[in-house]
C-alpha cells in the first residue's frame, strides 16, 4: 500500500511539473474556468466542460491602449488570464500602442519567445544576448509591415522613433509568457532591494540608488 501511495505521489509530481510548461493539449481545447463547478479536466488549470464551451470563450476584443502615461506606451495583453481559451495552447498575444517617443522599456518574458509586427509607424527595437554570448545588442528600425523576433528570456525594448503614433502586434509562445520589467524589479521591488546590493551592482553612490528607488516606474502593463 505504501508503495502505491509513493507511486501516486511521484506521478502527481511529474504531472504538475509537466503542466507548468505549456504542455501539448490532449484535447481540442481546455477553456479555463475558475473552480470546479462547471469544470471537468485538470491540465494546468481547471477546464470548462467542453459541452458548455461557446464561441464567445475564444473571443476577445482589444481597444487601442491609453498612452497617457510616463512611458508614452501601453501594452494590452491577451494572455490566458484575459482569454481563457488559450489554456494549454502555448500561445498568446499583445497589442502595443506608442505615442511619439513612447517607450516599451527593457523587459523580458521568462516563458515566451515574441514575434512582433509593426502595423503603424516606426519603431527602434532591440534585444541583448546573454553573458555567455557577450551581451551583444541587436537592433533594427522597423516600419509598417516589418517583423522582428525577440528570443525567449532575452531583454528587449521598443521605442517609437517616428513622427506619429505607432502600433505593434506581438505573438508570444506561451499562454502566460510573463513580463519582467528590468527597472521595476530592481528599483520598485517590495520590500526594496538593499542599497548595499544595488550600489555595488551598479557602481554608483547610495544617492543615485535612493533617487531611483523613489521613481514611480510605470512598467509595461
Ligand atoms: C476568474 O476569476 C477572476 C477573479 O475573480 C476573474 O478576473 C476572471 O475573469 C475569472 N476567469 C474566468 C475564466 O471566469
Ligand atoms: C488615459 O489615461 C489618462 C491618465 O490616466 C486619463 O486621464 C485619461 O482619461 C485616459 N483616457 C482615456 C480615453 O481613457
Amino acid at each position: 500500500m505504501k508503495v502505491m501511495y509513493f507511486l501516486v505521489a511521484v506521478l502527481a509530481l511529474a504531472f504538475s511539473v509537466a503542466s507548468a510548461y505549456d504542455p501539448s493539449p490532449l484535447q481540442d481545447f481546455c477553456v479555463t474556468v475558475n473552480g470546479t463547478k462547471d469544470g471537468v479536466f485538470v491540465n494546468g488549470k481547471f477546464c470548462k466542460d467542453p459541452k458548455l464551451v461557446k464561441a464567445e470563450d475564444f473571443f476577445r476584443h482589444v481597444e487601442p491602449g491609453n498612452t497617457s502615461n510616463p512611458n508614452g506606451a501601453q501594452v494590452t495583453q491577451v494572455f490566458v488570464d484575459q482569454l481563457p481559451a488559450l489554456n494549454t495552447l502555448g500561445i498568446s498575444l499583445a497589442r502595443v500602442d506608442f505615442a511619439p517617443k513612447g517607450l516599451n522599456p527593457p523587459h523580458t518574458h521568462p516563458r515566451g519567445t515574441e514575434i512582433l509586427i509593426v502595423t503603424e509607424g516606426t519603431l527602434y527595437v532591440g534585444f541583448v544576448t546573454s553573458n555567455q554570448d557577450g551581451n551583444r545588442l541587436f537592433t533594427k528600425v522597423l516600419n509598417k509591415g516589418d517583423v522582428f523576433v525577440f528570443p525567449i528570456g532575452l531583454i528587449h525594448f521598443q521605442r517609437n522613433v517616428g513622427y506619429g503614433n505607432a502600433v505593434a502586434i506581438a505573438a508570444l509562445s506561451s499562454q502566460n509568457p510573463g513580463t519582467i520589467t528590468i527597472a521595476n524589479v530592481l528599483f520598485k521591488a517590495n520590500p526594496p532591494i538593499s542599497s548595499e546590493v544595488l550600489t555595488k551592482a551598479f557602481q554608483v553612490d547610495k544617492k543615485v540608488i535612493d533617487y531611483l528607488q523613489k521613481q514611480s516606474w510605470y512598467g509595461n502593463n
